[in-house]
């Protein structure tokens, strides 16, 4: 629903999120298909729970977006953006396990492996992260063979042991070993940073753009998802569970290694403040046709949820 008071951004964030969402919902559909057997109904309900759960569907925003500035915006972005945000799910269904982060609320409601079951939870998220290659794969993302190629790598090496999982392995570290600040920068960089480079750089690849503009976007992409998550450790700090859908107060207890724990809120906000600078300067030389993706950095800083 449009309010009066919305932004144009905020407008263009709820469109986008209506269509990714649509086009999750008929892929997360029960029946099979070719070269499937059948769809387990469990499996499916809990993929649904954790994908189709509101969230605010950001990274699907970003590549539709990036894409965008080269007029590329229309159903092949649309898909990656669908792949993208499935390995998001999937990355948060499992982040909230017990044996990780052991979180009961996400997205204002129960977490997968509160509304199923811990086995379901695993299974779902496995599933999701293969979906997301699928729906790249798939003929109905119609794109040339080399740019799917180079989607699927470079999502890969986003998601992968060198990517989120990795940054997700050095996180249960940082409990024990206390990094220094280049470290939980590096952590940062790859937890939630590699999959909203991917984001933004998919928007190029998706458009066949030249190199240095997929660098470019890269870049511009690594500088808000370091600003995503000092954003997020900020919010553990200072905002309420009933804010955030989450539980929040949870990286003080455990005694996680932030920036935010390490230099306070106040040199948070004025580092939320460079990077929203230095993003905006990567993207002067789209002029007009980059406000969104300004806005978007700018929402990713000051956001309240
Ligand atoms: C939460 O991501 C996990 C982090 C990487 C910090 P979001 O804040 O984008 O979560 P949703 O998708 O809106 O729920
Ligand atoms: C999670 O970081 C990043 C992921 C790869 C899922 P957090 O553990 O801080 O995310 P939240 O606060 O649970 O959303
Ligand atoms: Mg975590
Ligand atoms: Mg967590
Ligand atoms: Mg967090």
């Amino acid at each position: 629903m449009v309010k009066d008071d919305q932004t144009a951004f905020e407008i263009k964030l709820a469109e986008r999120a209506g269509a990714v969402e649509a086009l999750l919902r008929r892929i997360l559909d029960e029946r099979p298909l070719p070269g499937e057997i059948a769809r387990p109904q469990r499996l499916l309900a809990a993929m649904r729970h954790g994908v189709l759960n509101g969230g605010k569907r950001l990274r699907p925003f970003l590549v539709l977006e990036s894409a965008a500035l080269f007029s590329a915006d229309g159903e092949p972005a649309l898909r990656v953006a669908a792949a993208l945000e499935c390995i998001h799910c999937y990355s948060l269904i499992h982040d909230d396990l017990p044996a990780m982060d052991d979180d009961d609320l996400r997205r204002g409601q129960p977490t997968v492996h509160k509304a199923f079951d811990e086995a379901t939870a695993i299974l779902a998220g496995d599933a999701l992260l293969t979906l997301a290659f699928d729906i790249v794969a798939d003929a109905a993302t119609v794109l040339p063979a080399e740019r799917k190629l180079a989607l699927t790598l470079a999502l890969a090496r986003a998601a992968g042991a060198g990517g989120m999982v990795g940054g997700q392995m050095l996180d249960l570290e940082a409990e024990r070993d206390q990094p220094d600040e280049a470290g939980i920068i590096r952590l940062q960089a790859m937890k939630t940073g590699a999959l909203i480079r991917f984001a933004c750089e998919a928007g190029a690849i998706v458009a066949g753009a030249p190199e240095p503009d997929r660098e470019r976007l890269a870049e511009f992409g690594s500088a808000i998802g370091l600003a995503f998550q000092l954003a997020d450790d900020l919010l553990d700090l200072t905002a309420d569970a009933r804010q955030m859908g989450k539980a929040t107060g949870k990286d003080a207890a455990a005694g996680k290694a932030t920036l935010v724990a390490l230099h306070g809120a106040d040199w948070a906000r004025s580092q939320l403040q460079g990077l929203v600078e230095q993003a905006h300067g990567l993207l002067e030389p789209y002029g007009a046709s980059a406000v969104l993706l300004k806005e978007a950095a700018r929402f990713i800083a000051v956001r309240n949820s």
